[in-house]
């Protein structure tokens, strides 16, 4: 079958489910050029509750569309794929959390959203890599802090907010974490007049030679807004769909990771238009949470929300 004649099924099925698309930037572009949403993750669990409809169809990984079966408890939330999942939630198993809070009950916990339901139902507050600097300047100083599970993140949120008592969990993202400073001295030798635009996920001395570090979305923003011309972007290669669609005449460089000598997440790129298809017309793969989980995590995740 053509790709357009998917996408028209795809069009047709949505229609007839009453659902919304949503997309985050790491998706392929045929995915993100049907999207009623693409965004970072802040961004789409903020779309996330704000539709009428039956049915949302999440394009991103199986974290993602936790958030919003949380945020909507009585909507049915499919997936193209369920093996479309994280490093950063497999590096944070909630029996571990739990038994660090039993060792220390005084700790406030910060979970980034790259965790698992389980793990958000157990946390004081969320946050996302757009907000996570607010997020911690949210907690009383004298209060200490756990913050899991991504480690660069979470050092980079504890420079910048200076906070000394805050300890690290020590996950990592398997894509940002292998754009190293020598992969990024490499690229800047060949394109001296770039500036760097970085995801805080990747490691510190990675950070260090950034012109700007954020999230996903802010990334693109500060590219397109900025007078430069070149820029080199330390992140998921998909965002260069909207990159390319807001500022046509600039030229983005991607550094290529140690791990796949790529710079795309192989869990995001797990969904394909056959697969949005398919869950649409199944209903299948569909997130089910329990009742308790779902009513525990959603008080940090509102937490977070209210934060602006
Ligand atoms: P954003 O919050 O920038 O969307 O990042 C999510 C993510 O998974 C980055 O790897
Ligand atoms: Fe997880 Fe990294 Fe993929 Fe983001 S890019 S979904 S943090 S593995």
């Amino acid at each position: 079958m053509l790709a357009t004649d998917l996408a028209q099924e795809i069009l047709q099925l949505k229609k007839e489910r009453r659902a919304i698309l949503l997309a985050h930037h790491y998706q392929e572009p045929e995915i993100q050029e049907l999207a009623d949403a693409i965004g970072d993750s802040l961004e789409l669990a903020r779309k996330a509750r704000e539709f009428e409809g039956e049915v949302i169809a999440f394009c991103g990984v199986w974290f993602m569309a936790e958030t919003a079966k949380i945020l909507n408890p009585d909507r049915i939330v499919v997936v193209p794929d369920r093996e479309a999942g994280c490093s950063l939630v497999d590096a944070c198993p909630v029996e571990e959390l739990r038994a660090f809070k039993r060792r220390h009950p005084e700790y406030a916990i910060v979970a980034y959203v790259n965790t698992s339901a389980e793990v958000k139902a157990e946390a004081d507050i969320l946050c996302t890599s757009r907000n996570a600097v607010a997020v911690v300047n949210s907690i009383p100083p004298e209060r200490p802090i756990l913050f899991v599970p991504d480690r660069n993140l979470g050092l980079y949120v504890k420079r910048v907010t200076g906070r000394e008592n805050m300890k690290v969990w020590q996950g990592a993202c398997i894509v940002h974490a292998t754009f190293t400073a020598r992969r990024l001295a490499q690229a800047k030798q060949e394109h001296p007049e770039a500036l760097v635009a970085a995801h805080p996920e990747s490691p510190p001395e990675t950070l260090a030679m950034a012109d700007f570090i954020g999230s996903t979305s802010a990334i693109i923003k500060w590219c397109v807004d900025h007078p430069g011309q070149e820029f080199i972007v330390v992140t998921e290669s998909g965002v260069l769909y909207s990159l390319q669609r807001l500022a046509p005449h600039k030229r983005f460089y991607f550094i290529q990771n140690e791990l796949c000598n790529c710079s795309e997440c192989p869990f995001m790129k797990k969904n394909t238009l056959e697969k949005l298809r398919d869950c649409l017309l199944r209903l299948e793969p569909r997130v089910e949470l329990p009742e308790d989980v779902m009513k525990r995590a959603l008080v940090p995740l509102e937490r977070m929300l209210a934060i602006r």
